[in-house]
């Protein structure tokens, strides 16, 4: 099983509805995936939980971090749900460790009955984003092309106790930066110019779709994706002609990222 975290420090860039129809892509695949919603708001809970195909768990996230989690059932699609005390975990430093080591424990068991698994997290990093960030095998972050998430980009490296740098150096060494993926992406020459600038700066941090010549993923901004995620639909599911053709720009995105995932397993 390979762990994926869908992970920005910023709210709204899309990490929920990214994570949810890469899921949806997995399983649809053939893949076991399983889907752990961190962040309290529980918005890939509420989509995963509107889709025929999701098995939810008996316990919730919070269990899960207590150590209270029992086993996931072997679906196609299992989701550990977001619950409200995934928020007053932060205010008990005393468990901190031990949620860490529940969530690694927890990963460690549930490898053999899954492929993948993917966390959604909370924007505004605390002891949860830490704690999947410890576990996982890989990070993703998806991020808006604004001027604050240029910015944002040095702090997810450098963040003095939430850093990529730091989480490596003290307790994840391999864990692998998979890169950075434009969302929500509007032809503007506002836009425009703060990819080039990502390009300039952090070509090394995108994902590089095509080689010759040489193309970074992007996600543009289409209401089809907010609409799946709002009446927890897949994408590739849907019966109108916009849903086909935003199916038909984000598939080679996310099966460039599901290529990742199995090139490490
Ligand atoms: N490419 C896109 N095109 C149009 N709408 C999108 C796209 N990506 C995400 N959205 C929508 O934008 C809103 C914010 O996305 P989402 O909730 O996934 O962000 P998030 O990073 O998970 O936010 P938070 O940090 O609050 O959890 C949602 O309504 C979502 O459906
Ligand atoms: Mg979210």
């Amino acid at each position: 099983m390979q762990t994926l975290v869908l992970a920005n420090q910023k709210g709204g860039v899309g990490k929920s509805a990214l994570a949810c129809q890469l899921a949806y892509h997995l399983a649809r695949a053939g893949k076991r995936v399983l889907f752990v919603d961190l962040d309290h708001q529980g918005n890939s809970t509420k989509a995963l939980l509107g889709h025929p195909k999701t098995s939810p768990c008996a316990f919730s996230a919070t269990h899960l971090l207590e150590g209270r989690g029992g086993m996931a059932p072997e679906a196609a699609l299992a989701l550990i749900g977001a619950d409200s005390g995934l928020s007053g975990l932060e205010r008990r430093p005393s468990g901190h460790n031990g949620f860490v080591e529940a969530l690694r424990a927890f990963l460690v068991c549930a490898t053999d009955r899954y492929d993948v698994c993917v966390i959604d997290t909370n924007p505004n990093p605390d002891i949860r984003y830490a704690a999947a960030m410890i576990a996982a095998d890989h990070v993703l972050s998806p991020i808006q092309l604004n001027q604050e998430a240029i910015d944002g980009i040095g702090a997810l490296f450098n963040h003095a106790r939430y850093g990529l740098g730091k989480i490596k150096a003290t307790f994840n060494p391999n864990l692998n930066f998979m890169g950075i993926l434009p969302n929500l992406v509007e032809p503007t020459p506002f836009q425009r110019n703060n990819f080039a600038q990502i390009v300039r700066h952090f070509p090394q941090h995108l994902l590089e779709i095509q080689s010759m010549p040489k193309l970074f993923a992007l996600i543009q901004k289409r209401s089809v994706i907010a609409e799946a995620q709002a009446s927890g639909q897949f994408v590739a599911d849907m019966r109108k002609t916009a849903a086909r053709d935003t199916w038909r720009e984000i598939k080679p995105v996310l099966d460039l990222i599901a290529r990742k995932l199995s090139k490490e397993a």
